[in-house]
């Protein structure tokens, strides 16, 4: 029997968000695994315990960044994590869009403004402003070029914390398409959902947001799987995923670019795909 840890965060007292949390638990135990879902943050777990650790829902690791990829560094000393902590620490950081732009994956186009930069911001079209190691579209935020006192706040504001930001061309076929979701597991493509654009005009970017509006099934066309594939072959060492999420969106010629891919802890949306449980309960049963 496989003991197997599924990290997520600490709700607290609230019930956990992570709705894909308790019917993988259950589908890894009626696969005759010992499979418990544990807060990667709890100082009192003896990882070593477990054969394997698989990061699910850590949604607060970005505004913890270092206590993180210290807990990544001891859990993967004591014992087997995945994904990989290589590819963890490649991918917490939103830089790796630039890699996969040299390395010729169509991107939404990003300039990095590392703190001390000076605050180039475009002038000619709508724009967002947004945190190299973010989650749940925290600290994002769209304007427009006559926005740019707010936009120099906001990116001050960032950088006052020691973040860098990313700005990139506010990408209008989000409106039309939205933003396609492609899960692969165990390196095959398992499912794609797709949700409605995140960012409103106005609203601040300290506001709370709502992460997946409109979520629904999505059948993904095969340019947008040879795009996600592109992405995954271009992440350095190409290593053994078990798990991956390539978010899509249409640039300006209509045809899909990458605007995140999401390695550390992706949203599976399983209550969406019912059918896909037990084929990452497969997975991580063989990673174990
Ligand atoms: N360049 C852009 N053009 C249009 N919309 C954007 C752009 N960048 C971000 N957004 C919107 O903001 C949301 C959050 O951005 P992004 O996915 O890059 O950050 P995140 O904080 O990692 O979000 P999440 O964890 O929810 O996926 C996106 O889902 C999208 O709706
Ligand atoms: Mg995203």
């Amino acid at each position: 029997m496989p003991r197997i840890a599924l990290a997520t965060y600490d709700p607290g007292p609230e019930p956990g968000k992570d709705s894909d949390l308790p019917v993988l638990v259950e589908a890894l135990r009626a696969a005759g695994a010992q499979a418990v879902a544990v807060p990667w943050d709890d100082p009192g777990v003896d990882w070593s315990g477990f054969d394997l650790v698989v990061i699910r829902s850590t949604w607060d690791y970005s505004w913890r960044a270092a206590e993180f990829a210290a807990w990544v560094r001891g859990c993967d000393a004591a014992t087997r994590l995945l994904n990989p902590a290589d590819v963890v620490r490649w991918n917490a950081d939103k830089r790796y869009l630039g890699e996969l732009a040299a390395a010729g994956v169509p991107v939404v186009p990003t300039r990095y403004l590392a703190p001390g930069d000076p605050a180039d911001l475009p002038d000619g079209h709508e724009y967002v402003v947004k945190p190299t190691s973010g989650a749940g579209a925290r600290f994002a935020a769209r304007y427009t070029p006559e926005e740019r006192e707010s936009a120099l706040r906001h990116l001050a504001r960032m950088h006052d914390e020691g973040h860098t930001a990313m700005v990139q061309p506010y990408v209008t076929g989000i409106d039309v398409g939205g933003e396609r979701a492609l899960l692969y597991v165990g390196g095959r493509f398992l499912h794609a959902s797709r949700k409605r654009a995140v960012l409103s005009p106005g609203t601040a970017y300290d506001a709370e947001k709502v992460a997946h509006p409109g979520l629904e099934q999505w059948t993904a066309p095969p340019a947008e799987l040879a795009v996600a594939e592109q992405a995954l072959a271009a992440v350095p060492g190409a290593p053994e995923l078990l798990y991956a999420r390539v978010d899509l969106v249409d640039g300006d010629d209509g045809r899909p670019r990458v605007m995140e891919l999401e390695l550390v802890e992706p949203n599976l949306f399983l209550f969406l795909h019912p059918g896909s449980v037990d084929r990452v309960a497969e997975a991580v049963l063989a990673s174990a």
